[in-house]
């Protein structure tokens, strides 16, 4: 019998409990140790019924994505084909009831629905979020679920890869019971239940009633193709899931399943689904940090100050307060708190009206956020997040105030977007208490949180702000303190080169519409005007005192500021405004990028979609790999994380990084010195670009190379 499936028989039920931690994934042995129990069961005289369940904190959460993982790069053969396993699961003589708990999720809800019946806690979840992996359900999932549940719900499911809860579930018919307190006991005598009433104990694959009509369901098709261009733009997963699903309401179940399996194959075979396998891992990569392991302490977080009740600082609070910390939140003045406390009411009133949260969760974490106008409480924190504006001397300021009155092991933590952590920790007695924790605007929304190193911070510190930021459900990524950290570090050549590019020739809205199609969430221009003008603009300022004589500098932005265009909040940036926020191009903006240029001897072209591309990605991974070998990130992957979690950059591409590794490192850099040529000395190919290139290497390999000295030995800096 295999490790990893225990079984027993209690009263004439035989429990099957599936054991490989974590998330009990269908790795090698597992598979064979249920198929193994199965076959015992259905000849056991003294077994009536079967009961299937997962040990420690969830069912299954579907087949091994490393086994994948290794099918889409052609190192393996692949996750096993689990028809003969699937088949004698539903030919079992005797009933087979699932028990679920945690999540039943792609191969592990596949698995559930071979069962004749589910019963499941009433937290648990059921999911199929193979798109989410540029795949389709790869064990009879598209054949089963709209059997189950119908076509469009299926549909919904499989295209979203949203889990639904165990009410939904039931309700849906995917679940046939809730069972409240202990689920193994319950499903034990839900098992011996249904035995002792005789059947009949329907397979799955037999349930035909809820697949429609081939009127009813070419809309259903329709409509969900149409979907699946929407809320998954330019995917091919999940529009090829619909094809299976229209292959279940078409073809006998054998010839369903063999065309699902076609269709996986095909996705494994594309770049999609190895983008987003890497996506997966790399997300999960981000929390193992050079020198901190399991053991290394983390202090305690109860209660939270946070200072200044800005954008940042409210959606900060109300992050905390979500995870249950009781927040101290501390302005300059009543006026500035009451507008602070009414934002945060406001966010909170709207998540209840999107049915998000209920009005009294929302009482019980308003009632968390205290509103300060001093610090006389503050001693109590154990950790301050300091938000307030972007100033030098300000922030050293109340960092000196605060070191007055925090107690020895609070974390002293700067929302920062750019300003050195270093010199902020100088204004402290305790430099090794201080680090960045940069979150993105709005806080409560954007998963991604860098947690910025400074010279001296304790690696306890950087190991309490990486638990806290998952603690907060947040994506946090360990950089460097470095001008930006990595992700605006990134930005700003890239939103330069935009700038560039129109006044070369192009138009906001094509340069835009070029990153749009390309799969980025929002266009440069686009973004910039939402950020506002005046930010950019006081960057712009900044980074022109570190120019070099001959140095290029964009021309359009500095015209658009002083005429006051500040972007949204102006109703006019690049774009102009009607309703505050859809952008509407304003040919007065083009006359002016046209007048600037020609007064500044720039000829104007057409350039094409691809140049927007090439030139705005390039230069952004030039940037990255520069970062990269100045040690400010630890992975490319974990810059490909920085890009997807915070500043819309496709999943399905991978990231940056791994972008680059997909197109070739040494087309890149071609290019880049093209460039070079072209425009000058700031498009210089970053020393570890070259090296890669010249070593025939990818990003990837440089990670995969690292690795070692990353996870391998937990103490070593
Ligand atoms: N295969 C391999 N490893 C997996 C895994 C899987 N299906 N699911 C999770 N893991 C690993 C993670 O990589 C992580 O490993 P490390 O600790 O080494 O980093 C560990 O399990 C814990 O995962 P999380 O940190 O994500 O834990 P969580 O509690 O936050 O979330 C979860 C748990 C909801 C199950 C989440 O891990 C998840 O969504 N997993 C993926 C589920 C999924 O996509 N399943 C479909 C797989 S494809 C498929 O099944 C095809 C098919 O049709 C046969
Ligand atoms: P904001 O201008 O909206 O808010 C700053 C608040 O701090 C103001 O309400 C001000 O009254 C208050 N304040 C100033 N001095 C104070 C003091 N001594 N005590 C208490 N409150 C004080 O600014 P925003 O946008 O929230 O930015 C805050 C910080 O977050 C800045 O460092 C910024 O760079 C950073 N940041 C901003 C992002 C954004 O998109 N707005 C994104 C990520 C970081």
């Amino acid at each position: 019998m295999s490790e990893l499936v225990k079984f027993s028989v209690e009263s004439g039920v035989e429990v099957i409990t599936v054991e490989n931690p974590p998330v009990n994934a269908l790795s090698p042995g597992v598979p064979e140790g249920i198929a193994e129990s199965i076959g015992r069961a259905a000849d056991g005289a003294s077994v009536r019924a079967v009961v299937l369940i997962g040990a420690g904190r969830t069912f299954v959460a579907g087949a091994d994505i490393k086994q994948l993982e290794e099918q889409a790069h052609g190192r393996g053969p692949g996750a096993p084909n689990l028809h003969q396993l699937l088949k004698s699961i539903e030919d079992c003589p005797k009933p087979v009831v699932v028990a679920i708990h945690g999540s039943a999720l792609g191969g592990g809800l596949e698995l559930a629905m071979a069962g004749h019946y589910r019963v499941a806690s009433p937290d648990a979840q059921a999911g199929q979020p193979e798109v989410n992996l540029g795949i389709i359900p790869g064990a009879e999932g598209s054949q089963r679920l709209p059997r189950l549940v119908g076509v469009a719900a299926a549909i919904e499911m499989f295209v979203s890869g949203k889990a639904i809860g165990a009410s939904e579930a039931v309700r849906l018919g995917l679940f046939d019971k809730i069972i409240e307190g202990d689920l193994r006991a319950g499903a034990v005598a839900f098992a011996r239940h249904v035995a002792e009433s005789g059947g009949p104990h329907r397979r799955t694959r037999d349930k035909t009633e809820k697949l429609g009509s081939p009127e009813s369901n070419a809309a259903i098709l329709d409509a969900g193709r149409e979907r699946a261009r929407k809320i998954r733009r330019n995917m091919i997963a999940p529009l090829r899931v619909i094809d299976a699903v229209e292959a279940a309401v078409a073809l006998p179940f054998e010839e369903g399943c063999r065309r699902e399996r076609e269709i996986v194959e095909k996705c494994l075979a594309g770049e999609e689904a190895r983008a987003l396998i890497h996506a997966f891992f790399a997300e999960r990569a981000v929390s193992k940090v050079r020198g901190i392991s399991k053991e290394t302490r983390t202090h305690s977080i109860r209660m939270a100050g946070v200072i200044g009740a800005g954008t940042m600082g409210t959606g900060i609070a109300m992050v905390l307060a979500n995870a249950g910390i009781t927040v101290l939140l501390k302005e300059t003045d009543q006026a500035a708190l009451d507008r602070g406390v009414a934002s945060v009411r406001k966010n909170y009133e709207s998540a209840v009206h999107k049915a998000r949260l209920t009005a009294h969760e929302m009482e019980e974490r308003i009632a968390l956020i205290q509103p300060q106008l001093t610090y006389s409480s503050f001693g109590d924190a154990d950790i301050i997040i300091e938000a307030v504006f972007e100033n030098m001397s300000l922030k050293k300021q109340v960092f000196g105030e605060i070191d007055k009155i925090a107690k020895g092991d609070c974390v002293l933590a700067t929302n920062t977007s750019t300003l050195d952590i270093d010199e902020i920790a100088g204004a402290t007695s305790r430099p090794h208490m201080v680090v960045g924790i940069h979150f993105f605007s709005p806080a409560h929304v954007m998963r991604l949180v860098e947690v910025v190193r400074g010279a001296r911070t304790d690696k306890e510190v950087i190991a309490t702000a990486m638990a806290l930021a998952k603690r907060l459900r947040k994506v946090g990524v360990l950089v460097g303190n470095c001008r930006g950290f990595v992700g605006n570090r990134m930005m700003l050549p890239y939103m330069r080169e935009a700038q560039f590019l129109v006044e070369e020739g192009s138009t906001p809205s094509q340069v835009d519409q070029a990153l749009y199609d390309f799969g980025i969430a929002m266009g440069i221009f686009a973004v910039d005007d939402m950020g506002g003008l005046d930010l950019g603009w006081r960057v712009l300022q900044d980074t022109k005192r570190l120019l070099k004589p001959g140095d290029r500098t964009p021309l359009v932005l500095e015209k658009l500021y002083d005429a006051h265009r500040w972007g949204q909040k102006t109703g006019a940036g690049w774009y102009r405004y009607e309703d505050g926020r859809t952008p509407i191009r304003d040919p007065e903006v083009e006359a002016l990028i046209e007048t600037t240029a020609e007064q500044a001897g720039i000829a104007r072209r057409s350039i094409s979609k691809e140049e927007i591309i090439e030139r705005c990605l390039y230069v952004m991974i030039n940037e990255g790999s520069r970062i990269l070998g100045e040690g400010f990130a630890q992975r490319a992957a974990d810059i490909d994380t920085i890009y997807i979690t915070g500043y819309g950059f496709p999943a399905y591409r991978g990231g940056p990084m791994w972008y680059a590794d997909t197109v070739g490192l040494s087309k890149i850099y071609e290019r880049i010195l093209e460039f070079h040529r072209e425009h000058g000395e700031y498009w210089t190919p970053a020393p570890l670009l070259e090296r890669l290139v010249r070593d025939r290497q990818t990003f990837a390999a440089f990670d995969a190379a690292n690795e070692q000295a990353v996870t391998g030995s937990p103490e070593s800096q």
